[in-house]
């Protein structure tokens, strides 16, 4: 007689899994991982049976949520159809999705070179900057966030990168239009005022620099897990206009914030600003399979008409990923994903200004449609943050412990909370969960206290 087949417990995947794995951006004896078992929209649940809300879409990046049948049976078709084809052939998919991306896309932007994560799409398009304009230098921001491989942790300004020093030669910092903390804001300052500083903090910086020595500029169009710095009106605008002034290109990672997580199909699109680059991963596909693409305009691709882009992948272009790509844009157009984190950003801007209201701790909310964050601070006066620029802090952990005890996940860091569910969130479960953050503040709200 055949055993009785029983699936195993959270505790006995968890055991078995760390066994055998090396986990990203951790002391290894750290981890504490959630053993996931099976999703649908919102939600996904572990071995136990738990449910949690995802109030991350994992790691920003399941746009459209968890278990949706048409982009899993699109992946199953083209595994029937062909696994696999090398980078330099075409497949059906290659034709159908480079049209389907173009549609969506800023105008002008519809030339598609494919990778497997944000990290080589940011590295890829440095080579091409490079390439393009002969320069050498790259100017990217303090606060941002761009991928781990050597290249996109130098590119990256946050603290992730200095375990990685010196990495790749030639990046240039300049400043983040940072109003809540910024020293270039000055109280009391318009936003044409403040974005005027920031501009003319990059005149100078390129000043310095030679700007017949920069390639590009880069940004993350909206600040992702750096704090969801939203620029103010002006600022893109304005950085279009100094690129132009000196021949550098503009490259805008749109990893996290394309495909509607800002309520439009890309962040540049608020500000009707074209950059000569996107790039971008995560939503591209929901994260159902790996792969990132580098939008690139004619002054980029006519260059490469001609001469040879020394740059390629094994996995470039891989039809399993772009069949996944492809149906996660007809699900995010069916089902009006774009035009949902447009109205239920609005609905989780209102919460977070509730919970900013009633909470001591909480300095400062920020979104822009379903991206969002809370900026916790152990005294609203001086600013000053709940914990340290590096992480870690007792009060932050406890935060997050509550959050999964209670079924939400999300991503904590430093003194930031995120809030950036599916895109298919109702307001329902938008004013459940955040009922749940708002008990989860008393604990920080505690830190204000004891001080
Ligand atoms: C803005 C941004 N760029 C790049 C990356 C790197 O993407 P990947 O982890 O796919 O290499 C990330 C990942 O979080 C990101 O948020």
């Amino acid at each position: 007689m055949l055993a009785e087949q029983t699936s195993p417990s959270s505790a006995e995947l968890v055991a078995r899994a760390k066994a055998h794995s090396f986990f990203s951006w951790s002391a290894q004896d750290a981890v504490n991982p959630i053993a996931a078992v099976r999703g649908e929209g919102c939600h996904f649940w572990d071995a136990d049976g738990k449910r949690y809300f995802d109030l991350n879409s994992q790691s920003m990046c399941m746009n459209i949520g968890h278990g949706d049948r048409r982009v899993i049976d699109a992946i199953k078709a083209q595994a029937d159809e062909l696994v696999y084809a090398g980078p330099g052939m075409v497949t059906r998919v290659r034709a159908e999705l480079g049209e389907a991306l173009a549609a969506v896309t800023p105008p002008g932007l519809d030339h598609f070179f494919y990778g497997t994560g944000g990290a080589d799409a940011n590295e890829n398009a440095v080579k091409m900057a490079r390439g393009v304009t002969g320069r050498h230098k790259i100017l990217a921001r303090y606060r941002s966030y761009h991928g781990a491989t050597f290249g996109a942790i130098t590119l990256t300004g946050d603290p992730r990168r200095w375990a990685s020093e010196p990495g790749m030669s030639g990046v240039v910092r300049y400043y983040d239009p940072y109003k809540y903390r910024s020293l270039l804001y000055r109280e009391g300052d318009s936003d044409a005022e403040f974005v005027r500083r920031c501009l003319d903090q990059i005149e100078e910086t390129l000043m310095f620099e030679g700007p017949h020595t920069v390639a590009a500029i880069l940004m993350e169009t909206v600040t992702g897990t750096n704090g969801v710095i939203v620029p103010p009106d002006g600022y893109l605008q304005g950085v279009r206009e100094i690129c132009d002034r000196y021949g550098i290109l503009l490259i805008c990672d749109e990893v996290m914030t394309g495909f509607g997580r800002t309520g439009a199909w890309f962040g540049v699109d608020h500000w009707q600003v074209v950059p000569d680059m996107i790039t971008m991963a995560k939503g591209l596909t929901s994260a159902y399979l790996p792969l990132s693409a580098i939008a690139v305009n004619d002054r980029v691709f006519d260059h490469f008409r001609k001469n040879v882009f020394y740059g390629g992948l094994t996995y470039s272009a891989h039809p399993m990923s772009l069949a996944a790509a492809l149906a996660t844009i007809r699900v995010i157009e069916e089902d009006d994903l774009v035009g949902n984190a447009a109205r239920m950003g609005r609905v989780m801007a209102d919460l977070l200004d509730e919970l900013k209201a009633e909470h001591p701790s909480v300095g400062d909310v920020r979104s822009i449609g379903l991206l969002g964050c809370l900026e916790l601070v152990k005294d609203r006066g001086t600013k000053e943050p709940l914990a340290p620029y590096t992480g870690g802090g007792d009060v932050m952990p406890k935060i997050a412990a509550y959050l999964r005890e209670h079924g939400v996940y999300t991503y904590v860091w430093r003194n930031l909370l995120h809030t950036n569910p599916p895109l298919c969130v109702t307001e329902a479960e938008l004013r459940e969960v955040m009922a749940i953050v708002n008990d989860a503040l008393v604990l920080a709200d505690a830190a204000v206290e004891e001080k």
